[in-house]
């Protein structure tokens, strides 16, 4: 069956991670059908910021879509393009799965826990304004709807996937009414999955303990802003966020991206390392019921970083893009042809 994906490839390191991604797959004999497309909008670059509605239209109607990073301006100028997309494609819940791969230099073995994180409300409303100079208004959007749609996102992933434990994370004993509400939406949901043990954390205690003992934790369970924070943190107990896999889902729709931005130091120079993109990619896969291929592709990319030889600078390696790309090409071959 052949799968019809949008590829938006993105800006800086984006099109350079997108294409070796791109090459692997197609080793591994997925066929897919990719309609590439810009995820910005064309015109002049330093202004035009807005996000590209022929892309929004091509993953509504291929319901699937591989994305590489954009930039946003820091500190003013206009919203982010990235999270233009997901909020446009009801893109709800934010899915890190955070896991050890063997040769990859970290602070701790055996991690191995996913992250779900709401991704359309709370602090990322977009809502702020000046009351009066000097002083700034942003508002934190808690709503029942989306915190009760996000906890059965994560108790439904852990029944399906074999996951044991959701530690939900808050600060409700300071935001009372806001993250109350996000733990009461939870708790009805949790009480409807007896066998999935249910814990709260919070999430000041939640980082202590992260980086203290990351193996007592299965799933966390976040509004936007502390999983923002906390699945970059746990990125970094295993490598970074050159090696994790990120998906934005939706009910009608999902979009499976890098967490790293464009790198625009390293941007055009054939550095880039396109491990957390084809990682992302594999999650696609599952998503799509291509399983066995992901599993390939899995076992290809564990033996590069195995033996080690072509990995990439940011992981301590001396392998450009392409190196790293020839030898899991090399791999999946050896795989393939056992
Ligand atoms: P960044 O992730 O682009 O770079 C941080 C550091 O990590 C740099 O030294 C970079 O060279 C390195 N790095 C990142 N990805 C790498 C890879 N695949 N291989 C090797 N090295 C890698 O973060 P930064 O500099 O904060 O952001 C740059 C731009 O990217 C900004 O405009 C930001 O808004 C955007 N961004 C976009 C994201 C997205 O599209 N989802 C996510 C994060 C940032």
């Amino acid at each position: 069956m052949k799968h019809q994906v949008t590829l938006i490839p993105g800006e800086g390191i984006g099109p350079e991670v997108a294409r070796a991604t791109r090459r692997i797959l197609e080793a591994a004999g997925v066929q897919i059908e990719w309609e590439e497309i810009a995820g910005r909008a064309a015109g002049p670059s330093d202004h035009n910021q807005r996000v590209n509605q022929e892309a929004i239209r091509s993953v509504r109607r291929n319901r699937v879509a591989l994305k590489g990073p954009m930039a946003t301006a820091i500190a003013g100028g206009a919203p982010s393009v990235n999270v233009a997309l997901r909020k446009s494609l009801d893109l709800y819940a934010n899915l890190r799965p955070v896991k050890n791969i063997p040769g990859v230099k970290s602070h701790f073995e055996g991690v191995d826990l996913t992250i779900v994180r709401e991704n359309t409300e709370d602090l990322y409303s977009g809502l702020e304004h000046e009351v009066v100079p000097g002083v700034v208004e942003s508002l934190k959007i808690i709503t029942e709807k989306a915190s009760t749609r996000i906890a059965r996102f994560a108790f439904d992933y852990a029944r399906r996937h074999g996951r044991k434990k959701i530690h939900a994370i808050h600060k409700a004993n300071i935001m009372k009414m806001s993250d109350g509400l996000f733990l009461r939406s939870v708790r009805t949901v949790a009480a409807q999955f007896p066998e999935i043990q249910y814990q709260e954390l919070i999430v000041d205690n939640a980082c202590m303990q992260m980086v203290m003992d990351p193996l007592q934790f299965d799933m966390l369970l976040l509004p936007n802003l502390y999983g923002d924070v906390m699945s970059d943190l746990a990125a970094g107990l295993v490598g970074g966020l050159g090696v994790v896999p990120s998906a934005n889902i939706g009910d009608d729709c999902a979009m499976f991206e890098a967490v790293h931005g464009t790198a625009p130091d390293i941007a055009g120079k054939g550095l880039a390392n396109p491990t957390a993109l084809l990682m992302s990619a594999l999650l696609m896969l599952d998503h799509i019921g291509e399983h066995v291929a992901a599993e390939r592709i899995q076992a290809a990319l564990l033996k590069t970083y195995q033996e080690g030889i072509y990995t990439t600078r940011d992981v301590g390696g001396k392998a450009n893009t392409e190196q790293f790309t020839n030898a899991v090409l090399d791999a999946l071959g050896a795989i393939t042809s056992k």
